[in-house]
């Protein structure tokens, strides 16, 4: 087995937005991406361009486009995933739908679908109600992949928060929210890759090194 390498930045993936140029969604997404990247990650975003390219995830189909298996393979190599929605009629909009249902090809990896990465959640909703109810269907999609949603989540009510800009929040609050997403993420994916590090030493120094093996050793 190869010994994992844990001093690489961390991989942070984020999928979202909604097909509109001034989407709110996507731009929320980009300030977390941007609290990742300070926390020490790469980053790269799948936006509502590229996921309004993806077609509608057919199963039973074995052929997959350019675009899915772009997709595919950049969650397959992510150490954290950042996924952010609008709520639409009280749930999460079919394009991102659309998207995560493109992951079961992720099914008979030796990681399945999402498993053993953090994934931070974003809705942005006209609305409280929905920014809410949405969160916890969005965290549950991600508990169903076998991801590990990050403590903090981020609903954004697009009534009260503008993003006129790619760079500009008029929320400072609602700034601090995604860039803190961004960093738990980071921050699961360093501590995870670490501890993978670990899994993957040689068995003599792994075992050496816990606290039984100290203890039978000095006996
Ligand atoms: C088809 C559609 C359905 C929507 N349904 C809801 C809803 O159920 N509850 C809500 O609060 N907002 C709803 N909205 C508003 C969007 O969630 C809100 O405008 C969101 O911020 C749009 O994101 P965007 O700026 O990235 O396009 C809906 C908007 C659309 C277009």
């Amino acid at each position: 087995m190869t010994r994992f390498d844990h001093h690489r930045r961390p991989l942070v993936i984020g999928i979202g937005g909604t097909t509109r140029a001034a989407s709110s969604t996507e731009r929320a997404l980009s300030f977390a991406l941007r609290g990742a990247e300070a926390a020490g990650a790469n980053t790269r975003l799948f936006g509502g361009t590229f996921l309004h390219s993806l077609p509608h995830y057919a199963p039973e189909q074995p052929n997959r486009t350019d675009e899915q298996l772009e997709l595919i393979e950049a969650v397959r190599h992510a150490d954290a995933l950042i996924i952010a929605t609008p709520g639409y009629h009280g749930g999460v909009s079919g394009l991102v739908k659309n998207a995560l249902d493109t992951l079961e090809e992720l099914r008979a990896d030796e990681r399945p679908y999402l498993d053993g990465r953090a994934v931070g959640c974003i809705v942005t909703a006209y609305g409280w109600q929905a920014a809410g109810s949405v969160l916890t269907s969005l965290r549950s999609i991600v508990h169903a992949l076998r991801g590990w949603p990050t403590p903090f989540g981020a609903g954004i009510n697009t009534l009260e928060t503008r993003f006129d800009s790619v760079d500009t929040c008029s929320d400072p609050k609602v700034i601090d929210q995604l860039a803190t997403v961004g960093q738990q993420a980071a921050q699961f994916a360093l501590a995870f890759n670490a501890h993978r590090a670990t899994q993957t030493e040689p068995l003599g120094s792994a075992v050496a090194s816990t606290p039984t093996a100290r203890l039978l050793h000095a006996v």
